[in-house]
């Protein structure tokens, strides 16, 4: 059971790091462990909880790391083990906790089990390990099933073995076919795993983010699906709904990783990587002696639609209750465009649809507003590195500098997901912009980010400095853990319900945040009050228009009130 209602992760604002992408100490264009290091200061000041690191493990980088060689090797372009060590010991001196990424679904094929696969028997004890398949028709030349990779094509290789001999069998990647799916059945797979989280743990880490959580266990009927009929799409439009996702063996083995963080004093924390079908199916994954969290898919689905945004809070709230766990909430990360240019009007709210380069201006004002509103959500939040610099999606890298295998893997037919990992801006007025010593970075950097550096955007009404303010205020006013919200909206009306007013309450000071989804100007009621505490564009205002003053709030804005 949790040991209480005031634990830090339950209201905890956590930020992803893509560590190629963050900050490069020695100039190779590739960021680094070193690089982040260097970086803890503006972290801490920025007013983050926690920094989530996206995985650095040995590998050969065909999945940016998600294709993991060893999982208790740092890659050595980006450090050594003695680096993350530093890296604790800095960010827990500034008191900000430290997240890894675990990868549990898959190893890279460069990992040493797949070489021994490759290197055995037909059904040696080294090929349980991974999920190994007779193929179908008579020379067993078709795919065991017709699962499709979460990347485009099919899910299943034919195994060759490192001789060159062809078997008749094939091996599962839900993603590239670097990636071989790990058999979950096998107890071996189970206790690695568990001796990988005691290794990070026992170095200082404090937590860890888990890959594709939902994913560990496959139906062992191994089904054909019904690809006409899944409608729900998730992960990189893959269907929600599928053999391979939220089977109901998988809650098993994160009830035996719970039992192993909360081994520790503190006790370390999970964030799932999560995506079920429903806020009921996802609200399983953090029963008490589970998950302590996991990401909410659902409302990053729900675009700049007022009406979207308030049934996603009202099923997340409602569903997390029932177990005890507190919501997250997320509006960006490596996987999906970013949102200050998703959210601009005309665009898909798919987010992994390439949008286009319009209205970008609108685009940073409601990925504001909406930023503000779920900053003050009850629950913990996660930031993407660059959304606090309003950083857009980088539309038009050349074909030769992309490196997705969802690019390859298509045929350039799908750009993936290169466009929200480009590596940040610091400083400075030519690239690298301060990602490095020099002008290199692994993914070419915008011209315009010259203006958008966090050197640019160090004085003035700049989108990192409305981040600052509006963390700052959250931390003083709204640490009231997972917490309690009212909706207002019966206080006034709007045409097609498109504000969206809620109060967090507390006995001495309750806060109200409003959004206004709309174009258009909107004066807020005398209920409302006039005591600004942030706002998340200068169009806010007090007006007195004969019968007192009330606010009224600028198009596509939020504000947090007292009251
Ligand atoms: C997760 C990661 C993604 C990766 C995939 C396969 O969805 O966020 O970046 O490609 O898993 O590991
Ligand atoms: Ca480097």
């Amino acid at each position: 059971m949790p040991s209480g209602k005031n634990e830090w992760w339950r209201d905890a604002v956590i930020y992803q790091v893509y560590p190629r992408s963050f900050s490069d100490s020695n100039a190779d264009g590739i960021g680094d462990i070193p690089g982040i290091l260097s970086r803890v200061d503006y972290l801490a000041n920025l007013g983050v909880d926690a920094i989530w690191i996206s995985p650095f493990y040995d590998s050969p980088l065909l999945d940016g790391g998600y294709d993991v060689s060893d999982f208790r090797l740092v890659d050595p372009r980006l450090g050594v083990v003695a680096d993350v060590e530093d890296l604790i010991r800095a960010a827990h001196a500034k008191g900000v906790k430290l997240f890894m990424d675990i990868v549990p679904n898959h190893t890279s094929s460069a990992h040493a089990w797949f070489h021994e696969v490759l290197n055995s028997e037909p059904g040696s004890p080294a090929w349980d390990r991974y999920v190994i398949k007779e193929g179908k028709g008579a020379g067993h030349e078709f795919p065991p099933t017709n699962w499709q990779s979460v990347f485009h094509g099919d899910a299943w290789s034919p195994l060759v073995l490192a001789n060159g001999v062809k078997t008749k069998y094939w091996y599962l990647h839900i993603f590239d076919s670097s990636q071989p799916d790990l058999n979950w059945e096998n107890s071996e797979v189970r206790a690695e795993f568990e001796d990988i989280l005691k290794f990070w743990f026992d170095l200082g880490i404090d937590g860890f983010r888990i890959d594709v959580a939902h994913g560990l266990i496959k139906d062992q009927t191994f089904p054909d699906i019904d690809y006409g009929a899944a409608r729900e799409k998730g992960l990189l439009g893959a269907p929600i709904l599928s053999p391979f996702w939220d089977q109901d063996g998988v809650h098993e083995v994160y009830r035996s990783w719970r039992k192993i963080a909360d081994s520790y004093q503190p006790p370390k924390v999970f964030c799932g990587e999560t995506s079920a079908p429903s806020p009921e199916r996802l609200a399983l994954y953090q029963r008490p002696d589970e998950l302590h969290t996991s990401f909410n898919f659902h409302y990053l689905r729900a675009g700049f639609d007022a009406i979207r945004l308030k049934d996603s809070v009202d099923s997340t709230l409602l569903n997390h209750r029932k177990v005890g766990a507190p919501a997250t909430w997320v509006l960006s990360n490596h996987d999906i465009v970013r949102h200050a240019t998703r959210l601009a009007p005309g665009q898909s709210d798919q987010p992994t649809v390439m949008p286009t380069p319009d209205n970008a201006d609108r685009g940073v004002a409601r990925a504001r507003a909406a930023t503000l509103f779920t900053l003050g959500l009850p629950g913990s939040t996660y930031l993407y590195q660059g959304e606090e610099l309003g950083l857009p999606e980088v539309l038009d890298l050349p074909g030769e500098a992309r490196q997705d295998p969802v690019w390859f893997r298509t045929g350039g037919k799908e750009i993936g997901r290169d466009g929200c990992r480009v590596p940040l801006p610091w400083s400075g007025d030519l690239p690298s912009y301060g990602f490095g010593s020099g002008e290199n970075s692994w993914l070419p950097q915008p011209h315009s980010w010259e203006h958008l550096s966090v050197q640019a955007q160090e004085s003035g009404d700049t989108t990192l400095n409305f981040y600052r303010a509006a963390l700052a205020k959250r931390r003083e006013e709204l640490a009231t853990g997972d917490g309690e919200l009212q909706w207002r909206m019966g206080e006034f009306t709007t045409p097609n319900d498109s504000i969206l007013a809620y109060r967090r309450p507390h006995p001495v000071s309750p806060l109200t945040c409003l959004m206004n989804t709309t174009g258009e100007m909107w004066s807020a009621p005398h209920s409302f009050g006039t005591q600004v505490v942030v706002a998340s564009g200068p169009e806010v205002a007090i007006v007195d228009s004969g019968d007192g003053e009330h606010l009224v709030l600028g198009p596509e804005t939020s504000v947090w009130v007292r009251g």
